[in-house]
């Protein structure tokens, strides 16, 4: 197994080498952001197309605002409640951040993590890592350094750091100041939550509307992504088993053998915790994963997960016609 010591990863990061690197959120695949021959390895060694912009990894706020032309004021309330953490901030950047980073936007996407190695590695290293998760294009994100390994063999040297205690991606936001308000744009939900966000926002008395945004700013936030192997469904209604295996192979056009079920925890943290790690224990041959949706996920606190669940499915059925 490829597995190798957080002073490995700095030695390696040292000499412009890609590394997997566990964060609290996914594994992310790891370049510093001033070798350009790293940053394009990293857009080949995933197939990852050239238009999505990466999320760079700093290890504080200080060096966060290097790479930022302006700060919003607004980013300090949200910088002193959700970093280190799953919250990554869109803000202008400066000449030091490249435009493989961006894909080409004068933008770029900052985030600090909590994971203690990759706190640690950011700290010897002293240089920010771009860092996507560490999985193939539009598929599923790695929890754990075995899902590493089997997205790139030994083409990737992993760090493990245990099971990812979020699970899936961080919250991708930004923020427009209108008048005496603070517009937050949440362009891709994650790890901290529209409530927690406005609550923080509140306590501190700034005035703001949060709105989610589905648009090109976030380029790569594709409608089909995180895809396991196996087609996931959405079922809306109470189905025969075999009825609903006979619809699905018809409509998939797939020989389909056996029907999964993702049982989602009532929690909606745990659920985020376990939803990548089951897409990939629940994939077989000839399976097809099925989902149960509830009235109660359409609340709030699910958004991030409900958003990865609708990206992941390739077909909802709500009747067999
Ligand atoms: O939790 C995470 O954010 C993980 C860990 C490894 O930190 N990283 C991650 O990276 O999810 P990635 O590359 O899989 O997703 C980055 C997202 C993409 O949807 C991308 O379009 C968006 O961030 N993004 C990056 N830069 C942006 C920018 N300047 N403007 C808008 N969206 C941006
Ligand atoms: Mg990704």
């Amino acid at each position: 197994m490829p597995l190798i010591t957080p002073e490995d990863a700095v030695e390696r990061l040292k000499r412009g080498e890609l590394v997997a690197i566990p964060t609290e959120t996914v594994y992310g695949l790891a370049g510093r952001i001033d070798d350009e021959r790293a940053l394009r390895r990293i857009f080949e060694v995933k197939s990852r197309p050239f238009f999505d912009p990466l999320i760079v990894h700093i290890e504080n706020k200080d060096q966060a605002k290097s790479l930022a032309r302006e700060w919003p004021p607004v980013y300090d309330t949200l910088t002193d409640a959700f970093w280190p953490g799953p919250l990554t901030l869109i803000v202008p950047k400066t000449e030091a951040v490249s435009h493989l980073i961006t894909a080409g936007l004068e933008t770029v996407a900052l985030r600090s993590p909590n994971h203690p190695i990759a706190r640690k590695i950011l700290q010897e290293l002293g240089v920010p890592l771009a860092a996507p998760s560490a999985n193939r294009f539009g598929r599923t994100s790695p929890t754990r350094a075995q899902d590493v390994i089997d997205e790139f063999q030994d083409k990737i040297p992993v760090v493990d750091g245990g099971a990812c205690e979020v699970g899936l991606e961080s919250t991708v936001l930004r923020a427009v100041q209108e008048g005496d308000k603070w517009r937050i744009e949440i362009l891709r939900p994650g790890g901290v939550s529209r409530d927690q966000i406005a609550h923080v926002l509140s306590q501190k008395k700034i005035p703001h509307t949060i709105i989610r945004v589905e648009s090109k700013a976030t380029p790569g936030h594709t409608p089909a992504h995180y895809q396991p192997e196996s087609p996931v469904v959405i079922v809306k209604n109470n189905f025969s088993e075999e009825d609903l295996k006979k619809y699905i192979a018809a409509r998939l056009n797939q020989n389909i053998v056996k029907l999964q079920w993702l049982t989602l925890p009532e929690d909606p943290r745990q659920a985020a915790r376990e939803i990548y790690h089951s897409f990939r224990l629940l994939t077989g041959p000839g399976h097809a994963i099925c989902v149960r949706l509830q009235p109660s996920h359409l609340s709030t606190d699910w958004e991030a997960v409900l958003d990865r669940l609708l990206r992941a499915s390739v077909l909802s059925v709500e009747n067999l016609k």
